[in-house]
């Protein structure tokens, strides 16, 4: 039976995740989301298939996209990744990475790197600070060769010294926050 709130059963679900079990090897095209009732949906699709992420309404991944920047991934028209990502409030606020996440099956081959390097490109001078759980070993591995990979040095930052909101996160999460001090970058 068709179940409203649960994105297995949406027309065009079944199709796409075919579509992720043959992925040609293609390169990663990384776009800004825009604010479609399409974009909205192909997040609510990866987050179905991506673990530790929520599955969101339509409306409110589209609103998302309204407020703030939401990077997406493609291969082969694909969409296989997404990234959201806040700038500070003032100039000397950091960039908060509030999440990166990629189909299993996309994974390992770059998407996630390519998600962070283009977010970090919009904001050159900002700093930047992601929040990640300790035993998320991807998602740390991947936030240091991201460090490595722009010249910036990355060490953990006290959790009360940013607002959960702005690092994406629940008061009563465990993820504890990373900072990337992008100065050795410029030098
Ligand atoms: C964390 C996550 C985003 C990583 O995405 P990814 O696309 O696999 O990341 P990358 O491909 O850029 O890098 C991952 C590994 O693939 C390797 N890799 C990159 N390109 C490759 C290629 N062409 N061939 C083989 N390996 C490759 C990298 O060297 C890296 O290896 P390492 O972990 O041993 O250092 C993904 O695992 C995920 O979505 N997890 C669930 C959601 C989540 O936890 N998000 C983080 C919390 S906010």
């Amino acid at each position: 039976m068709f179940n409203p709130y649960s994105p297995y059963a949406e027309p065009g679900f079944d199709a796409w995740k075919q579509g992720l079990e043959a992925l040609p090897p293609s390169e990663v095209l990384i776009r800004k989301a825009e604010q479609t009732a399409q974009d909205g949906r192909w997040m609510r699709w990866m987050q179905a298939d991506c673990e530790s992420t929520n599955i969101q309404s339509v409306e409110d991944n589209v609103s998302k996209i309204g407020q703030q920047l939401v990077l997406l991934a493609e291969i082969a028209d694909y969409p296989v990744g997404f990234c959201c990502v806040l700038a500070g409030r003032t100039d000397s606020d950091p960039l908060f990475i509030q999440l990166v996440a990629v189909v299993p099956s996309a994974r390992r081959r770059g998407v996630g790197l390519a998600l962070l390097s283009v977010a970090a490109a919009s904001q050159p001078q900002r700093n930047i600070v992601m929040a990640t759980l300790d035993d998320n070993f991807d998602a740390r591995r991947l936030n240091e060769r991201f460090a490595q990979s722009i010249g910036g040095n990355i060490q953990r930052v006290p959790v009360s010294r940013f607002r959960p909101s702005d690092l994406g996160f629940a008061r009563d999460e465990r993820h504890r926050p990373w900072m990337i001090d992008r100065q050795q970058e410029a030098d």
